[in-house]
């Protein structure tokens, strides 16, 4: 039978003959998305499409899973990229935001907020004699924030000035002056930065619904709720997925779009690991939700700690740095690197650890002091000093060396595609990801993506650290701490 699956070896091009069934593991972003991008191909007109996720999409209100990286109350919208083809998609993705005319818009209903960016970082030129560090491939030269927030600057200026409106909305704001009246809350942060007007940010949750909705009413896709344990297989060929409850679900084609779990049924090889970021949230009144209804996002690329304008009298206040680790040995060792090799199961695999399964969790005492720094910096009300976090997360991402996503056919296992590697920064892709998805499952990736979104690992390099420090210039902090180190690190501070 000559599927999509019996083609995925060799990787080259070839001619390609949809699958007659997809099974897709994760129902965030990524998994959604693709599902309805499946849908609207007139190539998968004849494809069964299944959607299998831990959460019941039956159940209102917790589908997808709470603890899925795409679900909370915001997420940044931005075309602020030092790298400028995620500057183009991103461009794509913030045209459908914009739309909100009508109730069913992706941009209406409170879905988006064009509320603007504030990118802010350290203009302390580097020391004269150091020469960029190398990234772990030696390829690519190590960015800092500064030189990730001058390489977006570049960008955004670039993307505006195809339109004057649009470029008279972005300003270079070259000191801390500048910024302190940018923000508009009587608080500053950083010494150089720029504001753009053209970006802003999501309702996250909503945003997730809406999809949802998008897909049901295909009636296309068949939705299961359950928590995939293993891949199955036969030979060198995925056939399925295998349920907690002992169900097993058949497809030809295997996509697992499991975010930062991914790692826990896929060998990823160190190409992706799950990392830890933390979140605050802090309640406001009424008037003071009011007193910041201009205020902007806010990031600091110096530290990754960032604010995004309250909504429902919420504010939100994060961080995007390395996070932390979470070496974790599994009972179910996942699908090995190649048919060849035994599975490995007293390797540690970094996976998420979050409320849903750990419901005392909280974030370490570290982070917590951080969030509180930069919302005293960025707000600095007296009222708002000490006033305590309603609530604190843990949110996982699939984290890769470059920040690159990791979109492609396995080369070892036929029938399997994998589309994680979020790197923290998928969810302004909502609306054009399902679509570069699936037009690298029709081996037709798009070419300024295909290096970029390539499974890189061959066997002969497996084996690789569960650590992976994503080095795309946006990330800062200490490096490969553990969940556990940083937790421990608090309880010592309190004896
Ligand atoms: C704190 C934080 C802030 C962020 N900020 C931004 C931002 O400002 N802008 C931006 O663009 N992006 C941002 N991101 C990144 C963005 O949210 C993610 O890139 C995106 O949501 C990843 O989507 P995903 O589909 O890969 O993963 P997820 O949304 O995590 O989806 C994975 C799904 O797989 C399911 N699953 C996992 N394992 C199994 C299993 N064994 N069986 C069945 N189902 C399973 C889960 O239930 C889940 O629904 C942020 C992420 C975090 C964590
Ligand atoms: C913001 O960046 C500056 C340097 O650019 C740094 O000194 C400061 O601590 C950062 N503030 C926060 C809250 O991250
Ligand atoms: C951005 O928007 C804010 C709020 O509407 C406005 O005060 C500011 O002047 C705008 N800045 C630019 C550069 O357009």
């Amino acid at each position: 039978m000559a599927t999509a699956a019996s083609s995925s070896i060799p990787p080259s091009a070839q001619q390609f003959l949809p699958p007659s069934s997809i099974l897709i593991v994760g129902s965030g972003v990524f998994g959604l998305s693709t599902a309805l991008a499946l849908v609207r191909r007139d190539a998968f007109a004849q494809t069964s499409i299944t959607v299998v996720d831990r959460s019941d999409p039956s159940q209102p209100g917790t589908f997808p899973s709470s603890d899925a990286a795409s679900v909370d109350t915001s997420r940044i919208i931005r075309a602020d990229y030092a790298d400028a083809a995620y500057t183009a998609l991103a461009d794509e993705a913030q045209a459908q935001w914009r739309k909100q005319d009508k109730p069913t818009d992706l941009g209406a209903q409170g879905r988006y907020h064009e509320a603007g960016l504030l990118l802010v970082g350290d203009d302390t030129p580097p020391a004269p004699t150091a020469a960029p560090p190398a990234s772990q491939d030696g390829l690519k030269p190590k960015l800092t924030g500064l030189d990730y927030a001058r390489m977006s600057w570049a960008n955004v200026v670039s993307l505006a000035s195809k339109d004057p409106q649009l470029a008279a909305r972005v300003r270079e704001l070259p000191s801390p002056d500048a910024i302190r009246d940018a923000l508009g809350t009587g608080g500053s942060s950083g010494s150089w930065g720029y504001i753009n007007n053209n970006s802003g940010w999501a309702n996250a949750a909503a945003s997730m619904n809406w999809l949802f909705d998008q897909v049901k009413q295909t009636g296309r896709v068949h939705f299961v709720p359950g928590t995939v344990v293993s891949l199955e297989r036969t030979g060198d060929t995925v056939t399925g997925a295998k349920l907690s409850d002992g169900r097993v679900l058949s497809a030809d084609l295997v996509v697992v779009a499991a975010g930062a779990w991914t790692g826990g049924l896929v060998d990823l090889a160190g190409q992706a690991v799950a990392t830890g970021q933390v979140l605050g949230y802090i309640d406001l009144t009424e008037e003071e939700q009011e007193k910041l209804a201009k205020m902007p996002v806010i990031l600091n690329l110096s530290t990754g700690l960032f604010i995004i304008p309250p909504t429902d009298r919420v504010l939100k206040i994060a961080r995007h740095a390395y996070g932390y680790i979470n070496p974790t040995t599994v009972t179910n060792p996942p699908l090995p690197l190649s048919p060849s090799q035994p599975p490995a199961p007293q390797t540690p695999i970094s996976l998420p650890r979050t409320a849903a399964t750990h419901p005392s969790l909280s974030i370490p005492a570290e982070a917590a002091a951080d969030l509180r720094r930069a919302l005293r910096e960025m707000i600095p009300w007296p009222a708002l000093h000490d006033r305590p976090f309603t609530k604190t997360r843990l949110c996982w991402y699939s984290d890769t060396p470059t920040g690159d996503f990791l979109i492609d056919y396995h080369p070892h296992w036929r029938g399997l595609f994998v589309a994680t590697g979020d790197s923290g920064h998928a969810f302004k892709f909502l609306p054009v990801i399902g679509d570069k998805v699936v037009d690298c499952i029709a081996r037709n990736c798009p070419a300024e993506f295909r290096e970029k979104w390539a499974w890189k690992v061959t066997e002969a390099k497996a084996g690789l650290p569960v650590n992976v420090v994503t080095e795309d210039g946006s990330r800062s902090g200490k490096a490969g701490v553990t969940l556990d180190q940083a937790l421990a690190e608090d309880s010592q501070r309190e004896v």
